[in-house]
């Protein structure tokens, strides 16, 4: 869109300031899947955070987990493959050792900061088994903060669990609902949503009943977006990979998850999305780089298939650091190696032997 004349979209005028919005968040939203770049979720909560360090016998106190957040942020040459990096609130007000706040110091090397403003999944009431994402009540006030802070884009995940039964239907709506008030809010403020509905992968299922979830999960999310007047353009969905259950007796392979995700995103995700952002969702670093590289290898597609990966960028750069100040520069190449390998996923020219170039020591 272009001028400052009110325009009309599903029969709702817009004033001038929303056109300016229109154009800064589509602007945003294309450059966050840029050819050869995806997203670094680094937003797990401090819980979440906390479970990631134990594990490998890091203590989580606020300083630690400030100093991995500015291992990642500072790693050399990142932005060659990153677009934007997800931020927690706790996060989003730290700054680096020399004192520049963590948003600007990404808008420096030309990353785009952004935030996650869900507060996490809960039981859903008469639903056993089965989550609804909170964060509505106060967002609008929280949005408008986080813009005040740098970010231009957020995030909000909802999950929905495989079993015989489950999903149910009343949770695939209440949580597509939620999405969309959420992401009309974001766009009030200037903020490009990321949509993210995901269909957990634990369990037996077949790739099959995935990709039938997933497809009715899809479904319900656009006829919300849609319901709900938010301008497709300005937005990205964070979607599950159709795989088979993780304790499935036998699982599909590489080239069968390539054609089942791509069948279930071209039968419900428009055109008009201008990218989709792949979560990893517990699969090894090298599945989510070979699944990815599949799909674009299929392209073209209407959409950038790109990443926004939590554990398979950032999984053996933890385990690279262990906390330990002298690890920071071997966590920094093994996450700009995962990054690099999933900027040749980006264009389908990634395989498997080059997992094997030397990270440089
Ligand atoms: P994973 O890639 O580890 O699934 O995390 C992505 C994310 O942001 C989940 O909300």
């Amino acid at each position: 869109m272009t001028g400052a004349a009110p325009q009309m979209r599903d029969g709702v005028s817009t004033r001038d300031d929303e056109v300016m919005t229109t154009e800064a968040l589509h602007a945003n939203a294309a450059a966050m899947v840029a050819p050869g770049k995806g997203i670094l979720a680094a937003d797990e909560s401090s819980g979440t955070i906390s479970k990631r360090f134990a594990a490998l016998g890091i203590p989580s106190t606020v300083d630690l987990r400030r100093q991995y957040r500015q291992a990642l942020l500072t790693a050399p040459g990142i932005d060659s493959y990153i677009s934007g990096v997800i931020l927690y609130d706790e996060t989003i007000r730290q700054s680096a050792d020399d004192g520049t706040p963590f948003p600007k110091l990404l808008e420096s090397k030309g990353i785009i900061p952004g935030i996650k403003v869900d507060k996490g999944a809960k039981d859903l009431a008469h639903a056993p088994g089965e989550k609804i994402t909170e964060g509505l009540d106060g967002l609008r006030a929280r949005l408008e903060e986080y813009y005040g802070l740098g970010a231009r884009f957020a995030k909000w995940r909802a999950t929905y669990s495989i079993t015989a039964e489950l999903p149910s239907e009343y949770c695939e709506w209440t949580n597509a609902h939620a999405l969309a008030r959420y992401a009309a809010l974001c766009q009030e403020a200037g903020i490009v949503p990321v949509v993210e509905p995901e269909v957990l992968m634990d369990g037996t299922h077949t790739i099959e009943r995935a990709y039938h979830v997933t497809s009715r999960v899809l479904s319900a999310v656009y006829t919300e977006l849609f319901d709900q007047r938010l301008d497709i353009e300005g937005t990205l969905l964070k979607p599950n990979m159709v795989l088979s259950g993780y304790d499935a007796s036998s699982r599909a392979g590489v080239e069968e998850v390539a054609e089942h995700t791509l069948e279930v995103l071209r039968r419900h995700v428009p055109a008009a999305v201008p990218g989709i952002v792949f979560l990893s969702g517990g699969q090894t670093d090298e599945d989510a780089t070979a699944h990815l590289s599949a799909m674009n290898k299929r392209g073209p597609h209407p959409w950038q298939l790109s990443f926004s990966y939590g554990r398979a960028l950032q999984a053996p750069a933890l385990k690279a650091w262990l906390g330990k100040p002298e690890n920071v520069e071997a966590a920094q190449r093994a996450y700009y190696h995962r990054a690099k390998m999933n900027g040749a996923a980006r264009t389908g020219m990634y395989a498997p032997e080059m997992e094997r170039e030397a990270v440089p020591a």
